[in-house]
């Protein structure tokens, strides 16, 4: 896109999973990038890795502040020495378990982080969004696949914290026409850049499958707790929709695009997943046969909250984005264990 070039984007909370994979592209696409994070779940050594993967030449168009968004000052000073074309707000706390024992925490940085960003960027006049938001909002959807306009529920603290989130903004959007807002639903964001250098480095023990996994194959964990074997499925383990973040990357690009091109997008949320539903002992088999691991599983209960069934209808994204998936599970699992081939500790040194 001719018309992007110099075009200047905020990416809060930058320096994490999905954030990194999405600002090399972004470089890749000629946007100029700043980031904001505090690095409360991530490390500057990622931040690195992404100017090392663009270049010397288009890392001179990345900026990185260590900051806080729960700060107002933090993110005033930003927008008080350059302006910003659009905001791709990734920071958020995103650990569903965390949540549920700290919603404060969780209600405190979420929402009070992105409340002091919509003041801000109001008060500079930048008023185009693209937001993190999560299949989390649907709950356990009685249909599947999920359409946009189903009925939105939440089922703990960190899914209230996006559907909070949702409504913030078609509010502010609704108050205030000029606004332009997109909402992004990810479903079950998996895999890492093809290079290997940037992936998911989750503190602690994982709670989503793939990082537990990718940790069972490099000998950090001993086994994988397979949560639910008597669903209503055909191999009687959950279903979900993964998808690479490479994927996810590109469609921060589209809704970029469509932002600056539509002025008559309001406030839209667009479901970012393959369609495509693959059971827990699927995605650990295909694990297995991208990585030649052995991947040791032990039966568990089904965990709390977790529903059977979980993807999405892709079609309003392809038709009003132009955006579509590329990649299936094989190179979700292929790229995943690059990653963490070349990087058994994540962004640490050594073991
Ligand atoms: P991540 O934790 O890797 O990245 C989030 C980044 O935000 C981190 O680098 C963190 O340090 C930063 N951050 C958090 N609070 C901040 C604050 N107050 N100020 C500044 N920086 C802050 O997570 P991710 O997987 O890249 O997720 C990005 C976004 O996508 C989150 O909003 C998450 O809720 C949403 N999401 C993620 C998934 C998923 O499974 N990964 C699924 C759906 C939605
Ligand atoms: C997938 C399947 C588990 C770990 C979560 C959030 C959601 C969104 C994406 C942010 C389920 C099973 C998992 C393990 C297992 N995040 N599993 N053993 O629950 O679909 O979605 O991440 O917005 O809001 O809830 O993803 O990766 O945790 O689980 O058997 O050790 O794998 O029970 O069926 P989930 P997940």
């Amino acid at each position: 896109m001719g018309s992007s070039v110099e075009q200047n984007i905020l990416v809060t909370g930058g320096a994490g999973f999905i954030g990194t994979h999405t600002v090399v592209q972004l470089l890749k696409e000629g946007f100029k990038v700043s980031i904001i994070d505090n690095l409360d779940n991530s490390v500057i050594e990622a931040v690195d890795r992404v100017r090392e993967l663009v270049g010397p030449d288009l890392s001179k168009k990345l900026e990185f502040t260590q900051g806080d968004l729960r700060n107002k000052g933090d993110i005033e000073k930003l927008f008080s020495k350059q302006r910003f074309d659009a905001v791709i707000h990734f920071a958020g706390l995103k650990a569903v378990g965390e949540s549920v024992g700290n919603p404060r925490r969780y209600f405190d940085n979420n929402l009070v982080g992105t409340i002091n960003l919509y003041e801000t960027m109001a008060k500079h006049n930048c008023k185009m969004m693209v937001f993190s938001s999560s299949a989390t909002v649907y709950g356990q959807p009685e249909k599947i696949p999920c359409m946009e306009d189903f009925e939105l529920k939440a089922m703990n603290p960190y899914g209230r914290t996006k559907l909070f989130l949702e409504e913030i903004a078609r509010d502010i959007q609704a108050a205030e026409p000029e606004w332009r807002i997109v909402l992004l639903r990810y479903f079950n964001p998996v895999g890492a850049h093809e290079s290997g250098r940037i992936g998911e480095d989750p503190k602690g023990i994982p709670n989503n499958l793939m990082p537990y996994i990718q940790q069972v194959a490099v000998g950090r964990l001993p086994e994988l707790n397979v949560y639910g074997h008597d669903y209503p499925t055909e191999d009687g383990s959950a279903v979900r929709d993964y998808i690479h973040v490479m994927d996810l990357a590109d469609g921060h690009i589209a809704a970029l695009r469509k932002l600056f091109d539509d002025p008559k997008i309001g406030c839209t949320a667009y479901n970012l997943g393959t369609g495509r539903g693959t059971s827990v002992l699927e995605m650990v088999a295909a694990f297995e046969k991208a990585s030649g691991k052995k991947i040791p599983i032990k039966l568990c209960p089904r965990r709390s909250g977790d529903a059977t069934a979980v993807y999405a209808s892709t079609e309003k994204a392809e038709k009003e984005l132009g955006w579509k998936a590329k990649y299936g599970v094989e190179e979700m699992c292929r790229d995943q264990w690059n990653w963490a081939n070349n990087n058994p500790w994540g962004y640490q040194k050594k073991l």
